[in-house]
Formats: structure tokens, sequence, C-alpha cells
């Protein structure tokens, strides 16, 4: 077998296998041979369909490239660098394997619809595998809020302790960021979920194919409507990493709670063994070196979206060889996102939760100060004035030595007369939770209803 490009008509010298090695992609894009192959015998199958192929042609085609596709699943098949990418490795062997046949499979086609097609298989299969792996970290959530029902902790604005919430609740909030995500990787795929084929290079093609059925054959809803457009573009790249930046966003928030939370200076969590590890010099040390990678693993997929923004922002239509540079950066992120996605649950249902130090933090944080001031407006003095009111006690607390809770109607009278005996009741933490009766508040029934209804949305 010649191991002559498929351009070497045209051509008087060889490549420089400098430059081959340069410009081959397929150290990453043999990743894809499986959508390769699926919309090649798709292609095969309406090539014969419309004439263009016989069917004994077919035949021979589609049964070359599922050996193919064994050959490359049983790791022997022959990669060559000088092929330069994983469509052209699969023609060639296809020509090697059935002859010259294996040439007409190409018809009506070139790898630039081809690219765009693989890419847009790849991704919606990506697309659904991190959606199942995200609903397994929201029921990992979902789960620990029910665990954690009855948890008090103080809620934080500027990382200063501000009003008691249950952990429960806390725990919801990356439920809810996490639906967002999927919604958001569910909307990319709807654009992306349109059959290039039929493109060819650019301009469409002159064969009487039949596009319609390569799009039922390979479950696309549509066809793509500009064929310049549609080998030019790469939106669903820059969405699906923009998408994934962003629950990268969310992970990375997550550990670095995770991260201060397990410290000493918090001591809310402890992580376990399982998932910690140790300092080579420090024997006391206990790491959170898993959120703390997750976290730094954050900056590789916005690079990621800042490469393909980049790649495309000053390229004329149509197809231009730098578009080559589009896969890693998919690659890198699809496999970053399903590392930390796989790993964050197993942190997550190991952690041991410090009830007494998250409850102790919230009482002596004053985080009960705004429903003190609260109670005065309910006893009809205006929020401002209540304001100052409040302020004036927790500064006396903050002189004696004490809680509001620790204060006396006695002391409490000297700063106001409207306190009646309920406000030493109305200040508990529980009661301060469960006073936020608001929609989407952190009052125990509150947060009870949203779990029941994420519970049942989950099993149906
Ligand atoms: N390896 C190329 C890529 O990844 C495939 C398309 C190449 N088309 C071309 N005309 N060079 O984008």
């Amino acid at each position: 077998m010649d191991s002559k490009k498929p351009w070497s008509g045209r051509f008087a010298a060889d490549t420089d296998h400098r430059v081959e090695g340069f410009t081959s992609s397929l150290a990453f894009d043999r990743r894809l041979y499986k959508q390769d192959i699926a919309g090649s015998i798709a292609h095969c199958q309406m090539l014969v369909r419309c004439g263009l192929l016989t069917a004994e042609e077919g035949r021979q085609i589609v049964e070359g490239l599922r050996e193919i596709q064994q050959e490359i699943e049983a790791g022997t098949f022959p990669f060559r660098i000088e092929y330069e990418d994983i469509h052209m490795n699969i023609e060639r062997r296809l020509i090697e394997k059935i002859g010259p046949v294996g040439g007409k499979l190409h018809t009506a086609r070139s790898r630039n619809d081809q690219v765009t097609l693989d890419l847009r298989l790849y991704l919606r299969e990506k697309i659904g595998d991190l959606s199942r792996q995200i609903t397994l970290l929201q029921q990992t959530f979902l789960e620990l809020a029910e665990q954690h029902l009855d948890q008090i902790l103080p809620g934080y604005t500027h990382l200063q302790r501000a009003q008691p919430v249950l952990l429960a609740h806390h725990f919801l909030a990356y439920y809810e960021m996490l639906e967002r995500d999927k919604g958001r990787l569910q909307d990319c795929l709807r654009r992306l979920n349109v059959l290039p084929l039929g493109a060819a290079a650019l301009a469409g093609t002159s064969y009487p194919i039949d596009r319609a059925y390569v799009a039922e054959q390979l479950d696309f809803p549509c066809l793509s409507q500009n064929s310049m457009d549609a080998v030019s573009d790469r939106d669903y790249v820059v969405e699906f990493c923009a998408a994934g930046a962003l629950l990268m966003l969310h992970l990375s928030r997550l550990c670095e709670e995770l991260v201060l939370w397990s410290s000493a200076e918090f001591g809310f969590i402890e992580l376990s063994d399982a998932v910690t590890t140790g300092s080579s010099i420090m024997p006391q040390k206990k790491n959170p070196d898993v959120a703390e990678l997750i976290r730094g693993k954050t900056g590789r997929v916005y690079g990621n979206l800042m490469t393909i923004l980049t790649v495309m922002k000053g390229l004329p239509l149509t197809y231009d060889g730098d578009m080559q540079e589009d896969k890693e950066a998919v690659f890198d992120t699809v496999d970053t996102l399903e590392a930390c996605l796989r790993v964050l649950p197993v942190v997550l249902r190991q952690m041991e939760v410090k009830g007494e130090r998250m409850r102790a933090a919230a009482a002596e944080g004053f985080t009960n100060a705004t429903d003190m001031a609260d109670y005065l407006v309910r006893q009809g003095i205006p929020f401002r004035e209540a304001h100052r009111i409040v302020g004036q006690v927790v500064r006396y607390c903050l002189e004696q030595g004490k809680t509001l809770e620790d204060l006396t109607l006695e002391e409490l009278h000297r700063f106001s007369p409207r306190f009646e005996p309920e406000i030493l009741d109305q200040i508990r933490l529980e009661v301060v939770v469960d006073n936020k009766q608001v929609v989407g508040g952190t009052a125990r029934n509150q947060v009870k209803r949203r779990i029941q209804e994420l519970k049942a949305r989950m099993e149906s």
C-alpha cells in the first residue's frame, strides 16, 4: 500500500516529516473514531439508496468500517501519523482492506462537513453523560439536605456571619446552581443537534443526495440550511465550553467552602481520610487536596473557553485550518468535568458534619440581630430606629462578653421599653430560622417542601 496522501495527484514532493508531525491531529482526534464510523455508515447507506453506490459496494464499505471499529477497539488498528487525522486514517485503512471501492465512500462529502458532524455527535453523547453525572451530584445534595434538616449554621455575607440558616438550605443552593448548569447543556445540545453533512467542502454538493435520510439515520431533528455556515460554525463548541466554565465555577465555589469549612478556623466539617492527603513534612496535616484541585482545574476549563473564542474570532468563512484547534479544548473540558463530577459525590458523602461547632458559630455571631430589629418593627418601631437600637444592644453585648440570648428583659429595657418577654423566645436561632417563611426562605418547612418537590422530580 502506498503511503501517498489523498491529494498526491497535485503534489510533486512528499510532505516534510516535521510538517507531518506538526499538522497531524491524530493524537487527539482519534477519540472521534466511533462517531466518524457511525457518520460514514449513514452516509454510505444514503449513497446506496440514492444510486450513487451499488448495494454490493455499500455492503463492502459498511462491513469494512465495522471491522475497522473492531480493530480500533481491540488495539490492533495501525494508526499512521502521515494520514493526518482520524478521518483519513479510517478511509485509508478501508481502502487497504476492501480495495479501491473504499475510495467511493468519500463521494459527496468533505472532511469539513465530516469533522463537524463527528464533533456534534461526540458532544451530543457527552452532554448526556455529563447531565447524568450532574444529576448524581444533585442527588447527593438532596440526601445531605435530608440528613441535616435540623442543622443550623451561620449564613455569610462578605464572609462575615450574617443570619442563621439551615445546612440543608445551603446544600440545596448548590442543587439549584447545578440545575441551571444542566439547562445550559441542554440548550447547547438543542443548537448543535443539526446535521451538517451535505455541506461538503463549503458549497454543498452536485450529487443528488438525500440529506433527510442521513439525518434520520443519525437522529438529527433538522438539517443545516446554509452549507457555508454548516462548515464554519463552531458556536456549539463555544457554548459547550462556556457551559462547562460556569459549571466549574459552581464546583469551585463549593470546593472553596469545603476548604474553608475543614480548616481549624471554621471546623464545620471533617473530610474523611479516604479523600484527603497528608504532608510529607508536617505529621499533623490533613489536606483537602481534592477540593483544591477541583478549584484549580477551573482555570484550565476557563482557558479552554478562551482558546476557542480566540481561535474563531478572526476567521474568514468558511473552514480554516485554525479550527483543528477546537477539539483539544473540547476534550480537555469534557475530561476535566467528568473527573470532577466523579469525585465530588465521594468527598461529600464521606464528610463529617460538626453540628455543634456550626451551631455555636451561629450563636456567637449575633446572627439573630436582624430578627431582634424585626421584632421591634412588629412592635411599631420604624425599621431604621429599630436597627439603631439593636446596634446599641450588640455593642453592649460585645462590652459585656454576652450574646443576645444571654440578656435579661431588664437589660433590654435600657435600650427600648417596647421589648416584651416573648423577645427572649423570638431570637432563639430555631425560631429565627423558622420565621423565614417566604417561598425560597430557610424556614424548616419551606426547605422540607423543596426537598419533597425535588425528590418527586428526581423520581419522575
Ligand atoms: N483534521 C481536521 C480538523 O480537525 C479535519 C478537517 C480538515 N479539513 C481540511 N480541509 N484540512 O479540523
